[in-house]
């Protein structure tokens, strides 16, 4: 009998007692939780360096290596990500593991697949071309450049902290990150390769042809998308001061008679207190905070969340005053409101990420905070959340330090070991 018709059983049956049903259904519940705990297999705290260390050894990964690896049982057990300090917020956001279960052996797959230009028709572009761990997950031109240097018409957004997105580009027509993950693969000026020209080339690579034959059955595209979105899950920020200065905002009103007759609170305390004292936040951050998050710089109408970004669309004007506007949201849902509206993109390491916004029109931090400043520009179909703020210029300095102070490292990547060519 399943946990599920259990429960109906004993809500059928009329003779027994409200008691009864009450402790049979919590009895049922927590046989539930557990049976999801078991075939949840193992949690891993996402930033684990180990996730995205490669498979062990030197050069380029050789079919006795990834035979050893392909037998290790350990990699094979389904991963239960837990989100670091910050984003741990938005563990409710996680979305796609049922259809793309997690683990080790589907992560390093997606690892390889990220940083190989093989994936492109001339073998000289991969998707860390445009999202380089190195550049903060992105790259330092306007918009994004792919083969023989052809450019884009948009900047290339982070490809961190996916595992809370939901829909993904700046317009959301990708409506996972498996179907986004096989899009530039098939894009002209991106990777200019097709899925089946890319498909073949893998299965003609050993190394590539064992993993994915043992970990999907057989190479498709389908598994390509699947592979690069599980490695896509990990790569998520480590707090940042200003996830130690939220932490230690919750304790800080305490007094030590609290903490007296708590040793689990006091234990707490002392965690969120040294959180602080090693990641300090300045003064005028802390200022911009309170900008940040309330009425005054208005941000979090649309920053907000775990990833500080509502994974909705709005239009702030950016880009409006061209000839011909990109037309945003607009091209997905054909509905007027949408004109010009993009995705609301996380304010997590943007200090990293110059230059900013759908078209890389902003070069700075402080060019952005002068643009909400002024109420961005007019626009037929500006959102209502957009309205000059009259900020002083310490108050702008406040916010763009608070920004900087979003920073939290990402976990070391191994980039250069790829399977052999044969
Ligand atoms: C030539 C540069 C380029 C390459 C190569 C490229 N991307 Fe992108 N990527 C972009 C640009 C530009 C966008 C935004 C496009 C848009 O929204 O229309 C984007 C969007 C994304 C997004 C959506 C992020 C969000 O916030 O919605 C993800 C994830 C992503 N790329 C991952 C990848 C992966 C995985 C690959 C390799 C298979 C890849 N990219 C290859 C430039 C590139
Ligand atoms: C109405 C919703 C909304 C409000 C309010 C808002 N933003 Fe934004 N923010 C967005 C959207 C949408 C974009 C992308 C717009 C585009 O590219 O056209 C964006 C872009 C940004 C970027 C660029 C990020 C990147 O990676 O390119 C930064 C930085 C930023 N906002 C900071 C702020 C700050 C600081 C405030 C408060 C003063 C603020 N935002 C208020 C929705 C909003």
């Amino acid at each position: 009998m399943t946990i599920a018709t259990f429960v109906t059983h004993i809500y059928r049956t009329s003779h027994v007692s409200v008691f009864t049903r009450v402790r049979y259904f919590s009895i049922a519940v927590i046989l539930l939780v557990l049976a999801t705990t078991v075939v949840r297999g193992e949690q891993v705290l996402l930033g684990d360096p180990a996730l995205t260390a490669g498979v062990p050894g030197n050069g380029p990964i050789s079919v006795p290596q990834i035979e050893t690896w392909l037998d290790d049982e350990h990699n094979f057990t389904e991963l239960t990500p837990v989100l670091p300090l910050g984003l741990s917020q938005g563990s409710s956001q996680i979305t796609g593991l049922d259809e793309n279960p997690l683990t080790r052996a589907k992560i390093e797959l997606g690892r390889q697949l990220y940083f190989d230009p093989r994936l492109s028709v001339d073998s000289t572009v991969s998707c860390a071309s445009c999202h380089d761990p190195s550049m903060g997950y992105t790259a330092q031109t306007k918009t994004g450049v792919g083969i023989k240097g052809q450019a884009g018409g948009r900047n290339s957004p982070v490809s961190f902290n996916r595992i809370l997105s939901d829909k993904q580009f700046w317009d959301g027509r990708a409506g996972s990150l498996e179907e986004q993950a096989v899009g530039p693969i098939a894009n002209p000026i991106e990777m200019g390769f097709t899925h089946e020209g890319v498909v073949k080339r893998l299965a003609s690579m050993p190394v590539y042809a064992k993993q994915f034959e043992t970990i999907f059955g057989s190479v498709t595209i389908d598994a390509v998308g699947k592979a690069i979105a599980a490695f896509e899950r990990v790569l998520v920020t480590a707090p940042s001061p200003y996830d130690y200065n939220e932490q230690w905002r919750a304790f800080k009103d305490l007094e030590p008679e609290d903490l007296e007759d708590d040793p689990e609170l006091a234990e707490l305390y002392a965690e969120a207190a040294a959180g602080v004292k090693s990641h300090p936040m300045s003064d005028s951050a802390k200022r911009g905070r309170d900008l940040f998050f309330t009425e005054k710089g208005n941000c979090t109408a649309c920053h907000v969340g775990a990833n500080l970004a509502d994974e909705k669309y709005h239009n702030i004007g950016v880009g409006m005053d061209h000839e011909t506007p990109d037309a945003g949201r607009h091209a997905v849902t054909k509905d007027t409101v949408d004109t010009g509206a993009f995705k609301t993109p996380t304010v997590r390491n943007v200090a990293l990420t110059a230059p900013y916004m759908h078209d890389g029109s902003m070069d700075t931090l402080e060019e952005v905070v002068e643009w909400y400043n002024k109420g961005g520009h007019p626009s037929r179909h500006l959102s209502s959340k957009i309205r000059p703020l009259n900020l002083t210029d310490q108050e702008q300095a406040d916010l763009v330090e608070f920004m900087r102070a979003c920073t939290g490292p990402t976990p070391p990547v191994e980039t250069s070991r790829l399977p052999a060519d044969a």
